[in-house]
Formats: structure tokens, sequence, C-alpha cells
């Protein structure tokens, strides 16, 4: 970002808001969105390769192993195929090699923020699945699933990855809420969710020896350095884990080692860390069966399938709009 000799009267970009907020507040906090520059995207493509982290091979497993009963639980009819957040698609293409294979007929329709995202996807989704018929579409989720409101055809929309666990318990209720409301009665929802199960297996999938998770929250403040002009200095901050049984709620913390101030030029004013003073940088909340459910009811939603990995560790399941 450009310098300015009075950054304070330039507009705020939205990261430069919620940094002002987040750290603002008490305790601090920052929004786990912004872990996802470029450094960060090849940071958490690590992570999915760690053996620490069981949630992607689970997925994959549940996909390998039920992808024809996910297919038959769509129905026999044409369906518009929504992915909410598809990433690289890695995946879900195992499932849509699949259902091409078997003749199924849908469109497969990609929905992110980032145009960079979709471009990179619809490449290697012609090069790998020249057959599929792939419109991706830019833009905000609620506002795309807004836009195609109405529509003829039947929708499943796929939100993979346990990507709904950042969100509180509030934040998870309202988001699927809106998603219950964009869709018409009968549509689907294809829900990726990590499961409670033994405390240590999930500290750990947070907390590798090997550091990399470290580096990925650590990052967060390398990007406040670069796009912000912030000071932080990396090795006055330590990441910290923790796991509540009860809850469900995995939290990564970054602890400040000393007391310092650090100065941020894009918001024009510094920020003082206690010594041991934390900042919140992402909830990865765990449900049970139970508590999943719940959720579905209490959202519009009346839960259709759950398809397991051999562990039962993580779900993937099928809801339909009530
Ligand atoms: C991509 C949000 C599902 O919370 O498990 C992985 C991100 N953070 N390791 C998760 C993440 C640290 C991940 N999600």
């Amino acid at each position: 970002m450009a310098t300015t000799q009075q950054p304070h009267s330039q507009p705020l970009t939205a990261f430069a808001r919620d940094v002002l907020q987040g750290l603002s507040a008490t305790p601090k906090m920052l929004p786990s969105k912004y872990f996802y520059d470029e450094q960060g995207d090849k940071l958490f493509q690590q992570i999915m390769r760690m053996p620490e982290y069981y949630l992607t091979d689970c997925e994959l497993e549940i996909f390998e192993n039920h992808k024809e009963g996910i297919l038959q639980a769509f129905g026999h009819r044409r369906f518009q195929l929504l992915e909410l957040g598809a990433g690289d698609g890695m995946k879900t293409k195992v499932l849509l090699r699949h259902f091409l294979e078997r003749g199924a007929g849908f469109k497969y329709q990609p929905i992110d923020i980032s145009r960079n995202v979709l471009l990179e996807l619809e490449e290697s989704l012609r090069a790998e699945l020249p057959e599929l018929d792939v419109k991706s579409l830019e833009g905000d989720y609620f506002q795309v699933l807004h836009e195609l409101r109405g529509g003829v055809q039947p929708k499943v929309v796929f939100f993979l990855g346990a990507n709904i666990g950042n969100y509180t318990l509030e934040r998870a209720a309202d988001f699927l809420r809106s998603i219950a409301e964009a869709l018409n009665p009968g549509d689907l929802l294809f829900l990726g969710v990590d499961l409670k199960k033994a405390p240590e297996v999930i500290l750990n999938a947070y907390n590798d020896p090997a550091g990399i998770t470290a580096a990925f929250n650590l990052n967060l403040l390398r990007r406040m350095n670069r796009e912000l002009g912030a000071n932080f200095e990396l090795n006055d901050f330590k990441h910290w884990e923790t796991y509540n049984p009860i809850s469900g709620e995995a939290k990564s913390y970054l602890v400040s080692l000393k007391s310092q101030h650090v100065f941020i030029k894009a918001l024009n004013r510094p920020f003082h860390f206690e010594a041991w003073e934390a900042i919140e940088v992402e909830l990865s909340r765990k449900y049970s069966l139970s508590e999943l459910e719940t959720l579905a009811k209490k959202t519009g939603f009346a839960v259709r399938q759950h398809f397991f990995d051999k562990k039962k560790y993580f779900v993937d399941s099928l809801w339909r709009v009530e």
C-alpha cells in the first residue's frame, strides 16, 4: 500500500478498520479471515498436509468412500451445485469426477470473493474435468445466493472443510438461517463439520510440534507490517492454543511476551500490549451430533443424512430446507 503523509486523512481499508476495532477491544482480537494472504495460503496448504491436521484427510476419506451415496442422496433430478468458498477444490473434485462418470445432470458454480481463486479453480477444472459445466460467481456469498433466488432448478449448496467452525454459535446460526432464506424448500445444504473427539487429538491439530500452525498465525502480524505499515516484532509474540471440551471451542491466541508498543502507520497510532496480554486470532468450533441437529432445526433445516469417516472425527451432513 502506498504511504502518504497524512495517513489518517485517507479512508481506511476494511482490513485497517477491522484491525483498529479488534486491537481497541478488550480482550484484543483479530479476525481469522485475514490469515489468507499469499503467504497464508501457502502455510494453510502446508497445514492440510501435516499428519496432525486430520480434518482434510477425513473429509477426503468421506468423499472417496461415500461418493455414490452422496449422489443418490441428492436425488435423480438436475441440480445446480453451488460451493461457498471453494478454494483449490481439491476435495470437491473427487465428487465432481464421480458425478460426471455417473452421468449426473448438474452445473457447478463455485462462489468466492476472490476473483483470483476462481480463475485458478476454473483453469484447473478445465484441464482435469473438461466435460464439467462450470460457471463461477464472484462476490459475497449472500449477495450471490440472493441474486440466484427464484430459479426453477433445485440447488445443492456446499460449505465444506469445517469452515462453519470459524463462527461463534450465534453467527453460525445467523449464517445458516440466511442460507435457508436464500433457498427454496427442498433445496439442500451439504455441510462439512469437525466433531468433538479426544481433546488431545484436537489440540495437536492446532499445535503441531513443527510450528506450522504457529507460523500461520504469526503471519497475520507480518501481514499487518506489510499492508498497514505496522512494526510488530514476530519474536515478541508466541502462538498459544486451547481446547474447551464443553463448548467445543479450539482457540488460537498470539501472546505478547513483554510490555510493548506497536505503531500502525495506516491507523496513525500506537497500540500497547501488556506483558502476557493475548490477542484472540481464531475460533475453530467443534460440534457434537446433537448440537448439530439442534442447529439445523433452529435455522430452518431438517437433517437428511450424515456421512462419516471411519473414526467419526468429521461429518459431511446433508440438510434439507424445510
Ligand atoms: C479452514 C477454518 C477450517 O479452523 O481448522 C487450520 C483453519 N487454522 N489450522 C480450521 C486452520 C489453523 C481451518 N479452517
